[in-house]
């Protein structure tokens, strides 16, 4: 993707806000309390890694975060505006890679560009970018059935990509991997991440992937979900998993954060 994007304004529209929010489900038996004044801020280009306990309100707080689900109570505010539909300045990658199986590589990626407008060159030449980004440069005119779980979940990052979010939100999206392309895919997203200038949001329950990845982790309660504590992860960048796991900062942290789950 082009590195010479202006920095002045992706910087500032990376930015949120999360204050107080609260959602609640209807059911039978009553609400459902899902997340309970949930606050804190991310800055722009920050990548900040969300953890808990499964059921705990991780994926209920990302999608309030990106305009799919209203809050019950409290706000999200990208870039000083508050969120109140699901908006083009936010990229959002799932679990599970959502892709068309007819389409290729390459026509998956265009679809954004898709919603309400007639493809132009420029498009192509960005999904051709984003393709390179990924390293799937050589791959796109393959359909999804024909990839590796890695490599279908890095078109899901090129698709989410190729607009150029301002932020991007990543719901366990390396969870369904094998370990060893797990950890290829974490040193990817970092080179990715600090190619693209994006801030990223990444909900995982794995710690040494919130560890790895992360500046901050924000360790959630088991439900209804608030923030148990941030933790800052003072481990220097550029990172590989050999100095990750020989610091001692990396352990002591994981204690902490195991700690603080249970
Ligand atoms: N659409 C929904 N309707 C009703 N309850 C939901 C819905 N989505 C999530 N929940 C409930 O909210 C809680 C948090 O779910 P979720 O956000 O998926 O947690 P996590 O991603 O941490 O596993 C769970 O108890 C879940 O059953
Ligand atoms: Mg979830």
């Amino acid at each position: 993707m082009n590195s010479q994007r202006p920095r002045a304004d992706s910087a500032a529209r990376g930015h949120i806000e999360v204050d107080c929010v609260t959602k609640s489900y209807p059911s039978v038996g009553g609400d459902i309390v899902a997340l309970d004044q949930i606050t804190f801020d991310v800055a722009p280009q920050e990548l900040v890694a969300i953890v808990g306990q499964s059921g705990c309100g991780k994926s209920t707080l990302l999608r309030c975060i990106g305009g799919l689900v209203p809050p019950s109570g409290g706000s999200v505010r990208i870039a000083g505006q508050v969120v109140s539909r699901p908006d083009p300045r936010i990229g959002y990658v799932f679990q599970t890679p959502v892709l068309l199986p007819w389409r290729t590589v390459e026509e998956n990626v265009l679809l954004p560009f898709e919603i309400g407008k007639k493809i132009v060159p420029a498009d192509r030449k960005k999904v051709h970018d984003v393709l390179e980004m990924v390293g799937l440069g050589e791959y796109k005119h393959l359909r999804p059935l024909e990839l590796s779980g890695g490599m279908q979940q890095r078109v899901s990052v090129a698709r989410a990509l190729v607009a150029e979010p301002a932020i991007l939100l990543m719901d366990e999206p390396f969870g369904a991997l094998d370990a060893q392309t797990r950890e290829i895919m974490n040193v990817e997203l970092l080179r990715i991440w600090k190619e693209a200038m994006t801030t990223i949001v990444f909900v995982t329950h794995d710690i040494g992937e919130a560890l790895f990845l992360s500046d901050r982790v924000i360790m959630m309660s088991a439900r209804p979900g608030t923030v148990r504590d941030i933790v800052d992860v003072n481990i220097p960048r550029p990172r590989t998993f050999t100095d990750v796991e020989s610091d001692e900062r990396f352990w002591t942290l994981r204690q902490k954060i195991r700690e603080a789950l249970n």
